[in-house]
């Protein structure tokens, strides 16, 4: 028979089989929690912080990857959960590219939708010093902007796990902690496949897709250039 554990999260009483997180049981009583980092059955590994609750511990816990206990009472709300959500998303925006009028998740970007859910607008509060990375755009199809990895590892999931290639992967150390290839390589020089999971799976424009249309513009108008347009190969009948 299987283990159900019973557990009340914002006063709402529920009840789960052992081993779910708090962030599934409270979706299973109706109850959202803020996730970046989280991505389901792929990449549970407690990163971003933002789903932090309050379990009566001595400290806020991840509910992400925190197992539910039987008498478990969860706060997922309150004034001190936000406050402490909300200095988590201002230490990430501290090492962030801020440039969003000109990038390419503007408006989709799930970083700039959750200043906007716990009302954060001073994105310059902690100043320092910020990371400066060149961007990669050599692949064909995938650009990387490591200045506005947030090292989620949304993207190496997605392309270790959900696909299989594993061509990234975190790097360095602390401050210096970056996503990338071994031995630094861009993306064009591994066996990246161009599949595009890595850019579904990133929550920022630190991964998008490579926007060709002015290159094959200027191809087209380029009178020095010949463009050969090849005919599609003829279906033959079996
Ligand atoms: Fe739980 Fe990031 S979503 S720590």
């Amino acid at each position: 028979m299987e283990n159900l554990v019973k557990l009340t999260i914002d006063g709402v009483s529920v009840e789960v089989p052992a081993g779910t997180t708090v962030l599934e049981a409270a979706k299973k009583a109706g109850i959202n929690i803020p996730t970046l980092c989280y991505l389901k059955d792929i990449n549970q590994i407690g990163a971003c912080r933002m789903c932090i609750v309050d379990t009566g511990a001595r400290a806020f816990g991840a509910a992400c990857v925190l197992p539910v206990a039987n008498g478990m009472n969860v706060k997922t709300n309150t004034p001190k959960i936000r406050e402490a959500r909300r200095v988590n998303l201002e230490l990430l925006l501290s090492n962030h590219d801020k440039k969003c009028l000109d990038c390419a998740r503007n408006q989709k970007c799930e970083l700039q939708q959750m200043c906007q859910d716990l009302g954060v607008d001073d994105v310059d509060k902690y100043k320092g010093k910020m990371n400066e990375y060149d961007i990669d755009d050599l692949s064909p199809s995938i650009v990387r902007n490591n200045n506005k990895c947030i090292l989620c590892r949304r993207c190496v999931a997605a392309c270790n796990n959900t696909q299989a290639v594993g061509v990234i992967g975190p790097m360095g150390r602390g401050f210096k902690t970056k996503i990338g290839s071994a031995w630094e390589q861009p993306l064009n020089d591994v066996a990246c496949i161009n599949c595009g999971q890595c850019i579904a799976a990133c929550p920022t424009g630190a991964l998008y897709e490579k926007d060709s249309t002015k290159a094959v513009w200027d191809l087209l108008n380029d009178e020095t250039k010949t463009v050969v347009v090849q005919p599609a190969p003829a279906v033959r009948a079996a």
